[in-house]
């Protein structure tokens, strides 16, 4: 994988997602054992966010640090030549220059691939707009094996499927897996049709939508819960008729299927109670810090040091 870019699971080979998988376990032993060895040390990684980020940013920064390597970079715009009216492909071509991988994330769909056609260097989507998330769909794919293992489950994804990026990523991945998926959705925010229908055809693995949370909570090993994506909405009115349509509470985890497990990319707003934090199926903060040993896995991937 030394010098690809990872900017969609879509045309991604299965066999470098196993190989991702492969090494985030190693990394995971490592970070375990308190010996992490410096694969990258002498290395730069040039950090461009161009949208907020908490989890993305952060995790792919400690997961350069932990192996030896160095961070530089902006978290915003608001100090760039962006401001100037700089294009795009221009500020992917000095960090290009000055770093040996480059870690972006973008407002704009296909603002990944753009990055990824004028850099030399490997390029990671952080997210671009509301196409795909597709590392935080490996560390989600992670996850799951970890606590579920991927053979005979059902997993649900919920909220917006239309706006959700990671959903976007995630359901190409359970594709490639073969593993059965349930889309649950309020009508307006359903998966666009041309996305499940092309992963149907990838796939033998059943895919249906419904709208009954209580249902698909009855019948899924895992929960996935997204974020409604207020920022990708046309307007504030669009985005109330949609804002808290469903709530994860005590009493849904409850009457779910036994052993089921609820994750969440994270940042929630209110899709998930604070309540289900103290349940044993809340997984979303063990998820979010599976985010490092991944991350670790793609840096040293990439620049040809696992
Ligand atoms: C997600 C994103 O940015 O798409 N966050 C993340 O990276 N964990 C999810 C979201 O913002 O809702």
């Amino acid at each position: 994988m030394k010098g690809t870019d990872i900017i969609a699971i879509e045309g991604m080979p299965r066999e470098n997602v196993e190989r991702i998988l492969e090494v985030s376990a190693t990394m995971q032993d490592y970070l375990d054992s308190g010996e992490v060895p410096g694969l990258l040390a002498g290395r730069i990684m040039a950090s461009l966010f161009f949208e907020p980020s908490t989890r993305t940013q952060l995790s792919f920064t400690t997961a350069m640090q932990r192996l030896g390597g160095q961070v530089m970079g902006f978290s915003g715009t608001g100090g760039t030549s962006v401001k100037k009216g700089e294009t795009l492909e221009d500020t992917i071509r000095m960090a290009d220059c000055y770093a040996d991988i480059i870690v972006e994330r973008h407002p704009e769909p296909g603002s990944a691939a753009r990055c990824a056609a004028v850099a030399r260097k490997p390029v990671v989507s952080g997210g671009d707009g509301s196409n795909e998330h597709p590392t935080q769909a490996l560390l989600d794919l992670f996850t799951i094996r970890q606590e579920k293992g991927l053979e005979g489950i059902t997993v649900a994804l919920c909220g917006d499927l239309k706006y959700g990026r990671t959903a976007h990523s995630l359901v190409r991945l359970l594709a490639m897996f073969g593993i059965d998926t349930i889309l649950c959705s309020p009508q307006p925010l359903k998966m666009p049709a041309d996305l499940v229908a092309r992963v149907r055809e990838a796939c033998d693995a059943s895919i249906r939508e419904t709208g009954s949370l209580e249902e698909t909570a009855a019948e899924a090993d895992v929960l996935y819960v997204t974020r409604v994506q207020r920022e990708r909405f046309e307007s504030q009115q669009d985005y109330e008729a949609v804002a808290g349509s469903y709530v994860v509470d005590r009493a849904l985890v409850e009457s779910a299927r036994p052993g089921m497990i609820v994750m969440h990319p994270l940042p929630r707003v209110d899709e998930i109670a604070t309540e289900v934090d103290e349940l044993p199926a809340a997984r979303y903060f063990t998820q979010a810090a599976n985010g490092i040993p991944v991350r670790m896995a793609i840096l040293a991937l990439l620049l040809g040091a696992a």
